[in-house]
This record gives C-alpha cells, structure tokens and sequence, in this order.
C-alpha cells in the first residue's frame, strides 16, 4: 500500500484537496491517503467550515503555524512538515495552488527527498510582486509531477525548461468541487437571509495585498466600489486582511458587508449575482463555470483561459475602467462563456489520482 499525503493550508486549498481526496477514495485497496493541515488559516469561517460541508476526511495533523507574514509562515511550515515527513515517509507529498503552504509543502518534500506533486501548476501571472507568483514558479521547480488546469500553463513550464515527461493536462480540480456541491448551493438561504434577489446584486471580494496593503489603491477601489453601488447592491464577504486594512487606513464602505462565508453560501451568492468583481484567481474560474460576468480588478490574471474562452475580463483598478466595464454588464453587452472549457467538467481529480496511482505502482 503507498502512502500520499496532501498538504493543506489556506482556503483556496481545501475546494481542490477535497476534489482529490474523493477521487483517491476510489483506489483504496491500492493508496493510503492522508492530510496534513498547516494552520495558516485557522477561522473556522476559512477553515474548519470546509471540512464540515466537503465530508472530508480530518487531517492527521495540524501544525497551527498561523499568521505572522510570508517568511515566518513558509518557514515554521517548512521546519514542521519536514520532521512530519522523516517520520511518516510517504510516497508522494500533493500539493495544491499558490499559497504559502503549498511553497512550504514543496520545498519540505524535496529536503526530504520525497517525490512531490503540484496540482494546478504552470499558471504565471508574470507579476514578480505577487506572493503567489513567486510560490507557483517555486513549487514547479520543485515538483516531480506537474497538473495543469489549462494549455497555458504547458506553454509556461516548457519556457521555463520543465521536462515534458512531467507535465500532465488533468483538467480543473476546483471545477470537480463546483459541479459536485453546485445542487446543494441551491438549497442554500445565504440569499433570502440578506434580502436579496437573483441577478440583482454584485458581488465583491478584495484581499490581494497588492489591492488591499497599499492605502492609496484601496481608496481608489473603495471610491469605485461606493460609486457601484449607487446603481446596483454591492455585497462583500470581507477577508481579515481586508477588514483590517481598512480600519487601518481609516476608510468606509458603503456597500454591505458580510463575514468570509462557507463554499455552499458563498457558491449560491456567486451564481446568483448579476457580475462579480474580485482579484481572486478560483472565483474568475469559478464565475466562468456559472457564465456569470467577471470583472477582475487586477492588471493582470495566471488564468488567461478564463479571458479567452469564460466570462472573465482583466479590468484594472482604474475607476473609469471599472465604471465602463460594470456599464457594459448592466447594458447586457458582456461576453458569454464560449461553449467548454477542456478538462473543467468534474472529472479532473479522478484522472489525476489515476495517473498518481499508476506511476506510484510501477
Ligand atoms: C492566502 C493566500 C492567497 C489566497 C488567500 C485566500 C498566500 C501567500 N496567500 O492569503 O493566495 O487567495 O489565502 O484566503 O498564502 N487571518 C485571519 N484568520 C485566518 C487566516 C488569516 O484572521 O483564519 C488573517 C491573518 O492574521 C493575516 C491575514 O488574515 O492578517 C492574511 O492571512 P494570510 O494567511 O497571510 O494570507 P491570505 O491573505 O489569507
């Protein structure tokens, strides 16, 4: 029996290891699978909710690294899960995304010489300021198996000089997540419960340092954003580091604002609203699945696909710009989805495991 163990972390994290642990279950009497939890999130509202609604199996660990800033976190997780791996010593350590964990979870599998899988790899933003631009480059370098989402990222790994033995076109793993608990997002109040009616609101979500650390830019959007919703309601389930900021820098919103909310409550506001505005890089996939305009407020997405065939556009942080592309939606002029998108179709996660479980048995 071989032993994988999937790294998880932050919330982005838990949508796509849930895909992935599911499709193991279906190769058990071959794989032994268990989590390790960093505690980089550790609210129960970008965390624990997860596990509850997604069923998915407890971790074995948590580390509870924590808050404290990039080194501190990719350090302690480092210095942890490595002394996790000396004593479990897995087959495959998986790891999922761009976040601080996942770098952390790369890099400890290579001090301890154990084969790592990136899930979601080859994405670039090309944008060297972003900390999850630096972590995917990394955990590529560092993986032994690389998962694409998308054609793109094949093209940034083979530039970057990634063998293409490696590299494996499996499709979206977050996608699974959505298209297995979309029917149970339909049964969810989040709607009724905060007045609102389909297609009759925005909804925002904010929390990229490079939008929310720099008081300036987060004025500027926040000026936008009151503007907005002036014509239509604006609702924003509020990430810490962005409540924070914005006692910080001492700024109002106008709009409503919610606390983080569960995948189901959070999936029902999504496909339900009129567009979306975020610089979340799952929600631009996400609002392409629902055919659901996407006006991201960022200059630039790792996730070109979503601009060249789904709903996403990459509108800046200019408030003119903003205020044009939101005119465009409210004018019924936004694009649709065209037609599928390759590997997004909730199969994703079974043809990785398949592909982890064959080469773990050779
Ligand atoms: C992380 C990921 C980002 C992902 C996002 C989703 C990195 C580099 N970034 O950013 O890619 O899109 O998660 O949420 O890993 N905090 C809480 N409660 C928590 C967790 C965090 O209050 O449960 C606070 C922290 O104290 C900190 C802030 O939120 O002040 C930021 O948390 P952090 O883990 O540094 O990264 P995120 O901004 O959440």
């Amino acid at each position: 029996m071989k032993k994988i163990l999937f790294i998880a972390g932050a919330r982005p994290n838990f949508m796509k290891i849930s895909a992935l642990t599911r499709a193991a279950s279906l190769y058990r009497d071959k794989v032994q699978i268990g989590i390790i939890h960093t505690g980089q999130h550790y609210d129960d509202g970008l965390s624990e909710v997860f596990f509850r609604e997604f069923k998915m199996p407890r971790p074995l660990a948590n580390l509870g690294i924590g808050s404290g800033g990039r080194k501190e976190q990719i350090g302690k997780a480092l210095k942890l899960l490595s002394a996790y791996m000396r004593t479990m010593r897995p087959d495959l350590i998986v790891v999922v995304g761009d976040v601080n964990s996942t770098l952390a979870g790369a890099l400890a599998g290579a001090s301890e010489n154990i084969p790592v899988a990136h899930v979601e790899a080859g994405l670039r933003s090309f944008n060297w300021k972003m900390p999850e631009e630096a972590n995917r480059v990394m955990t590529d370098h560092l993986s032994d198996l690389l998962f694409v989402t998308e054609e793109s990222a094949i093209n940034n790994l083979k530039a970057e000089g990634i063998s293409e033995e490696k590299i494996f076109f499996t499709g979206n793993v977050m996608i699974d997540t959505l298209l297995h608990f979309g029917s149970l997002a339909d049964k969810s109040d989040v709607l009724i419960k905060n007045s609102l009616t389909p297609k009759n609101y925005a909804l925002l979500t904010l929390h990229r340092t490079e939008n929310v650390s720099d008081g300036k830019c987060l004025e500027e959007l926040l000026f936008a954003m009151n503007e907005i919703h002036k014509s239509i309601p604006i609702i924003c389930p509020l990430h810490p580091r962005t409540e924070k900021a914005l006692k910080d820098f001492n700024l109002t919103a106008n709009f409503n604002i919610l606390g983080p909310q569960s995948y189901l409550d959070f999936m029902s506001l999504q496909k339900n609203a009129e567009f979306v505005l975020t610089d979340s890089g799952g929600i631009q996939e996400e609002a392409t699945i629902f055919n659901v305009p996407c006006i991201t407020l960022r200059e630039e997405t790792e996730r070109p696909i979503t601009c060249e065939l789904g709903t996403n556009e990459v509108v800046g942080r200019d408030r003119e710009k903003i205020f044009e592309a939101v005119g465009r939606v409210l004018n019924g002029e936004w694009k649709k989805r065209e037609g599928e998108i390759r590997g997004w179709d909730g199969n994703a996660g079974e043809r990785t495991m398949n592909i982890i479980v064959k080469l773990l048995s050779c």
